[in-house]
């Protein structure tokens, strides 16, 4: 039997629902926001992500998914969203004499790593992207859009880890007295390697004997220049102002290259080894590297997957509204009908056909995820009645057939009929 590729995984339906109420509430927050959806191609030119990430990115040197396509050029599924969407605003010339223009997106991203828990070779990414602004007040609107999109889906115990990587003109010096530090110490081969190469990325290292090194190495903060330092600054105080609560991390550098001053990782601990939920920074030049006119730009991704392991189990959104039990064949004509009137209302309805006892059928209601159940017995049938059953607290009452749908509908539609 074929069995999906390793890394790669099926979004079954229980999944798939859960998925699609995460994405309505970022859509939400995102648009409340003034951001609007771009959607690219899943695969674009190679050179796009090795110029846009750097040369000596992990992402690049060893996970791109890339080859030779039948007309010879040598194309990449993306393995992330900022490089396609410079390109394509470039493209479409979105930004020209435009003030800040706010883009948004959501899909899937192909990364040829080591699959784990929360790492997969096929993920998806929520994203948002502003380009055309060096104000450190947008990084804070961000960051408190970060802090609105967390709530919106009842994600806890999650910490913002705030960071700046400096500039141009500040971050060579740090980068010298990194590797200047690194000198001699017992590093794994990979951050030796790291360090003739690309020495910010020894920062990365999650191997112990590296951290135990690093958590001892020179610190950005202490070699910003006066604009990056002025920069941060501004971000923190339009952070406090909104009440944002944020760690800093001086040693926090991000994987990819592009970074400029403010970068930043979501991460909740539960998550283990892959614990950043979301992470995201300043790229104010990585637009003109890509051979685009020079936007200024910051912006954030999340993994979904990741997100989906992060949300707390009672987050499990119930898949039906109402499940209609019926007792008795006389009671599966009625259940039908009511059925047919909840579901014209908007309300996910299902019925039972099998004829099963009632025990059986409150048994299917609660596998189903019902939310309320409405129970139809030869006695409610005389009386032109039935009982409603609340599935959450089993608190139960009988209410008139002709004030039924009234009822169930005030009782509060579920998750997926809203
Ligand atoms: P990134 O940190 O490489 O940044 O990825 C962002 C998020 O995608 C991670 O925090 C994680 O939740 C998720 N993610 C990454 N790799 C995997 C994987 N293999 N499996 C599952 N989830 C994964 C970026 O991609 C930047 N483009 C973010 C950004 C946007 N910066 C500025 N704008």
């Amino acid at each position: 039997m074929f069995q999906t590729l390793r890394g790669m995984r099926d979004i079954l339906p229980d999944e798939a629902e859960r998925r699609r109420s995460m994405e309505a509430a970022l859509r939400g927050v995102f648009s409340r926001y003034g951001y609007r959806e771009i959607v690219t191609p899943m695969m674009e030119e190679a050179s796009l992500f090795a110029r846009g990430l750097g040369e000596g990115s992990d992402l690049v040197s060893k996970e791109m998914y890339s080859f030779e396509d039948r007309g010879g050029r040598t194309v990449t599924l993306r393995p992330e969203g900022t490089a396609s969407v410079l390109r394509a605003a470039a493209q479409a010339g979105l930004c020209q004499g435009k003030g800040l223009v706010r883009l948004c997106y959501y899909g899937p991203m192909f990364r040829y790593e080591k699959p784990q828990k929360g790492r997969m070779r096929e993920f998806y990414q929520y994203g948002v992207e502003a380009l055309g602004s060096h104000s450190p007040a947008l990084d804070a609107e961000m960051l408190e859009m970060v802090a609105r999109v967390l709530e919106a889906l009842r994600v806890e115990d999650t910490t913002l880890l705030l960071n700046s990587v400096g500039c141009a003109a500040c971050r060579p010096a740090y980068v010298k007295a990194l590797v200047k530090f690194a000198e001699g110490k017992k590093l794994c081969r990979e951050c030796l390697a790291r360090a003739g190469r690309n020495p910010l990325r020894m920062l990365d290292c999650k191997r112990g004997e590296c951290r135990d090194v690093l958590d001892g190495a020179p610190e950005i903060p202490d070699y910003w220049c006066d604009d990056c330092r002025g920069h941060f600054s501004e971000v923190r105080e339009n952070l406090d102002g909104y009440g944002v609560a944020y760690k800093l991390e001086p040693h926090l550098v991000r994987g990819l290259d592009y970074y400029v001053r403010t970068a930043f990782e979501v991460i909740q601990e539960s998550l283990g080894a892959q614990d950043a939920l979301l992470g995201g920074g300043r790229y104010d030049g990585l637009a003109k590297a890509l051979g685009c006119p020079d936007v200024p730009g910051i912006g954030f991704a999340g993994g979904v997957e990741r997100l989906l392991i992060a949300l707390p189990e009672a987050e499990k959104t119930p898949r039906l509204d109402v499940y209609v039990a019926a007792a008795g064949d006389s009671a599966l004509g009625e259940a039908l009908r009511l059925a047919r009137e909840m579901r014209a209302a908007g309300l996910s309805a299902e019925v039972d056909f099998e004829g099963r006892s009632l025990k059986a059928q409150m048994k299917e209601a609660n596998r189903l995820g019902a939310r309320r159940a409405v129970i139809l017995g030869e006695d409610e049938l005389k009386n032109r009645a039935a009982t409603l059953k609340d599935m959450e607290t089993g608190e139960q009452r009988s209410v008139a057939r002709d004030e039924l749908l009234d009822a169930v509908g005030r009782s509060g539609k579920g998750k997926n009929s809203s």
